[in-house]
């Protein structure tokens, strides 16, 4: 689904990493959900899928019960939509608000699109293609609309946590960093397994993925180039791939019996202007 921070393209490197030691019986939790880019490549029995959209979390739900998507949406559409948001359908206002819009920013502007010989592009209907792939893994899952604090998180749980990043702006409200590492420190201290995507992350957060991106935030701001990360502190049963201290470079290291970590993955390769979260999945 067109979101602003998908990680539509990272999902295929990240999933085996944040699954390798996750535990059938417990949840793998998605408190912010986004677009559920991450969450729908999730194969996993227990999924439960969380964010303040409202209307993204409307439009994900409604997905995964069935409802049919549009394949077209005029200008003066998404407009009226916008206007009057209360006498639609929320899952089809998530539709005009997300999918519809520029660089998938809530209400970013109609999204406008030729093709490579200048003909208008069909948007909504390439979105539309998009969402029915999402479907499947979507089937099942449980969502809540709420802030991640409010969120009573299973023991055991895996939790993926792809907060808005530390500094950025376009998203609606200011976002408080500290308080949500705080709370990620408290569920690993219940038994959680905790992976967050962040450009930065606490001392006691190891990096084990990343990749070199170019994103656009905003049309305003352009693009910009940054290292997209993936930080943990896996806490598993099993002593596997934990160095001797002599281990290759990029390998990690770590000292603790109790915890396993995965060996930090440097995916080098830059990403193009049509990887980027201008054009996500
Ligand atoms: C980077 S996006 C997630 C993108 C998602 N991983 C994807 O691939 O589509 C960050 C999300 O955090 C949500 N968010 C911001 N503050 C939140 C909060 N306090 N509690 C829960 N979700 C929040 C935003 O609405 C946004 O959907």
């Amino acid at each position: 689904m067109r979101y602003m921070g998908s990680k539509a393209r990272h999902a295929k490197h990240i999933t085996p990493i944040i699954l390798e030691g996750h535990n059938e019986s417990h949840w793998y939790i998605e408190p912010f959900l986004g677009g559920g880019n991450m969450f729908s490549c999730v194969d996993v029995a227990l999924k439960w899928g969380n964010d303040t959209s409202y209307y993204a979390v409307s439009l994900l739900e409604a997905l995964s019960k069935g409802w049919s998507v549009p394949t077209f949406l005029s200008e003066d559409e998404y407009n009226l939509i916008k206007e009057h948001p209360e006498g639609y359908d929320p899952a089809l206002v998530g539709f005009a608000a997300y999918c519809c819009s520029y660089a998938g920013k809530f209400w970013g502007g109609y999204w406008r699109a030729s093709n490579s010989k200048s003909e208008p592009r069909n948007c909504a209907s390439e979105q539309s293609r998009n969402l029915e792939k999402q479907r499947s893994g979507l089937i099942g899952s449980k969502f809540t609309v709420g802030s991640y604090l409010d969120m009573d998180i299973p023991v055991g749980s895996t939790v993926y946590c792809d907060p808005p990043y530390a500094g950025t702006t376009g998203y609606q409200s200011c976002f408080d960093s500290q308080e949500f590492w705080d709370w990620c420190e408290c569920l690993v201290d219940n038994g959680c397994r905790v992976f967050v995507s962040e450009y930065e992350a606490p001392e006691c957060w190891t990096c084990v993925w990343e990749k070199p991106v170019t994103n656009s935030l905003t049309k305003d701001t352009g693009s910009k180039k940054g290292t997209e990360k993936l930080f943990t502190t896996v806490r598993v049963g099993r002593k596997n791939r934990v160095g001797n201290g002599n281990g290759p470079a990029g390998q990690l290291e770590f000292n603790s019996e109790s915890y396993t970590l995965v060996p930090v993955v440097h995916d080098m390769t830059y990403a193009s202007r049509d990887d980027s979260d201008e054009i996500p999945f």
